[in-house]
């Protein structure tokens, strides 16, 4: 498996737009959409955290807060040529070790259909109705941490 860092992003830094960078290309450019100025705004909210290998950025998601002390496990994402190599298993368990230690005992994602079955690999569970988002189907999964 490819050496990586596990590493916090900060929002606006450098390396945040190479994270986004990264995102585009894997979840909006597919869907023929992108990123709008406000949404990336409105991120400064959120945690941001990458693997690195040699100093750049092959996977990422983000943390979103919401209120009794969930999170929203948001777009995750691994540079296309590495997936399935095990980087995304090790990116959501890095992150649910920092969300742990800071205080958080519930996980959540909205899972495009696509990644049901990576998530239930990491222990996501399937809840709620399926619905769309991003105009594809979409699951509520969720993990007690
Ligand atoms: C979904 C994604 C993040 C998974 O990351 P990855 O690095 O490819 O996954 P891993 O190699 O860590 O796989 C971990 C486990 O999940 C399984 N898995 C991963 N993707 C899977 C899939 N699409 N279907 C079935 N199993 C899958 C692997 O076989 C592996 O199983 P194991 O524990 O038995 O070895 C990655 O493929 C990706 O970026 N996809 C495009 C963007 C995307 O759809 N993101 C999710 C948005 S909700």
């Amino acid at each position: 498996m490819t050496n990586t860092v596990f590493t916090e992003v900060k929002h606006g830094s450098p390396l945040y737009d190479e994270v986004v960078a990264l995102r585009d290309a894997l979840l909006r450019k597919p869907l023929g959409m992108q990123f709008t100025p406000e949404q990336l705004a409105a991120e400064a909210a959120y945690f941001h955290f990458a693997l690195l290998a040699d100093g750049k950025p092959v996977a990422c998601l983000m943390l979103v807060p919401h209120e009794e002390g969930q999170l929203q496990m948001k777009q995750v994402a691994v540079s296309a040529e590495l997936q399935g190599s095990g980087l995304g298993a090790r990116l959501t368990a890095a992150a649910e070790e920092w969300a742990k230690d800071n205080g958080y005992s519930y996980m959540f994602c909205h899972a495009r259909d696509t990644a049901v079955p990576f998530y239930e690999r990491q222990g996501y569970t399937i809840d709620k109705a399926p619905f769309t988002e991003v105009g594809i189907p979409h699951r509520y999964m969720y993990k007690q941490l």
